[in-house]
């Protein structure tokens, strides 16, 4: 129920990406970005066919993903908003380890050990849009969010906040830039997390899933906002042949077989058995979650014993909070696996209240 932090999405070694991997790399394994090469743009072309962005850069991380995005917003902003270079988040955000990425996440633990950190983030409330709203400024490049924050709780936005915030962005002439590297390539049950909220984001960033195990981050954007000229941003493993070949083996085989679809499906599943479990124990506070990415919360701090139960009797959870559990499983799995999931949780919450 882990998936290597909601990384593989096909589970371990699915034969599409082992063999995509293995016949890649006696092919080619790196060459300098002064060259394209065609496991790249195959998996470009396939971004931008199932999105609705139109170009794409290739890193090998999500926080790399996301400082690409917010240096691209900023090039935005010198070059059509009077030099703005201010990018609003939220708090409870989460969006990498980088120093800037740091300063991006609204969540001290991750900020306070670090001090000074880079400036031009301002963290408002998240699904607040009058936070927003009076945090912009004539300095304001960007708004970046994640359509779910998923490693700050798992918190889901009211319907209305994705679509104002849109509206805002395009009131203010800034940009949206949405953070899908949890949320995105099928875990909430569509591709991506923002078509189920009738929005489009102008930049949009990838990693996690994208390759189902091998590292590869992107970020991809409309043709308004890709500003870039050559030279003004780079990676020499960015775009890796390896990389790419195996993240195009597992979007095409997520998209050809709807998985999208199953997340959504199955993660509907996991979540009634969740909240039968929240109606049974009076431990259980709260069952939250869109598609394979799911959230139950406790009344109190008992997440750590609860996973460490689980761990011995062969079940892998995540401790989202000290009183909270995350689901990120593989976007393949059935009933079966969830069912067996649940009834080993079931033991071991009857064990700590028996
Ligand atoms: C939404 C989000 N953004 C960014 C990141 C950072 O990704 P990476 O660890 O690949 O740098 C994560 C990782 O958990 C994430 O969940």
């Amino acid at each position: 129920m882990v998936a290597g932090w909601a990384v593989n999405s096909l589970e371990h070694c699915h034969p599409v990406v082992a063999k995509t991997v293995t016949g890649q790399w006696n092919v080619l394994i790196q060459v300098s970005n002064q060259f394209y090469t065609i496991p790249q743009v195959r998996l470009a072309e396939l971004l931008v066919q199932h999105s609705c962005l139109d170009k794409v850069f290739f890193g090998n991380s999500g926080a790399e993903a996301n400082e690409g995005a917010i240096k691209l917003a900023r090039r935005y902003g010198k070059r059509y908003l009077n030099g703005s270079d201010d990018v609003i988040t939220a708090m409870g955000s989460f969006h990498g380890r980088t120093l800037a990425m740091v300063a991006a996440s609204g969540q001290s633990k991750f900020q306070k050990p670090y001090f000074p950190l880079p400036i031009g983030f301002k963290n408002v409330e998240y699904n607040n849009i009058e936070a927003v709203k009076a945090a912009t400024t004539d300095k304001t490049c960007a708004v970046m969010l994640e359509p779910i924050e998923a490693e700050g709780g798992v918190n889901i936005p009211g319907d209305k906040y994705l679509t104002e915030i849109r509206t805002w962005c395009d009131q203010k002439g800034i940009l949206l830039i949405l953070d899908e590297i949890q949320t995105g390539i099928g875990r909430t049950g569509t591709l991506f997390a923002y078509e189920q909220y009738g929005i489009e984001p102008d930049i949009m960033t990838l990693a996690k899933g994208l390759a189902s195990g091998i590292p590869i981050g992107a970020f991809l954007a409309k043709d308004k906002a890709s500003v870039f000229t050559p030279g003004e941003h780079g990676s020499t493993f960015g775009g890796n042949p390896v990389a790419c070949a195996a993240g195009y083996a597992a979007l095409k085989f997520i998209i050809d077989n709807d998985i999208a679809q199953n997340a959504q499906r199955v993660g509907q599943y996991l979540t009634a058995g969740l909240e039968s479990m929240r109606q049974k124990y009076q431990l259980i506070i709260e069952v939250r979650g869109r598609g394979l990415l799911v959230a139950l919360e406790f009344g109190s701090d008992i997440a750590q014993s609860v996973v460490m139960a689980c761990l011995d009797r062969g079940l892998l959870v995540n401790r989202l909070k000290p009183n909270a559990l995350r689901f990120i499983p593989p976007l393949i799995i059935g009933n079966d696996e969830v069912d067996e999931a649940l009834n080993i949780l079931d033991k071991v919450l009857s064990d700590m209240v028996s």
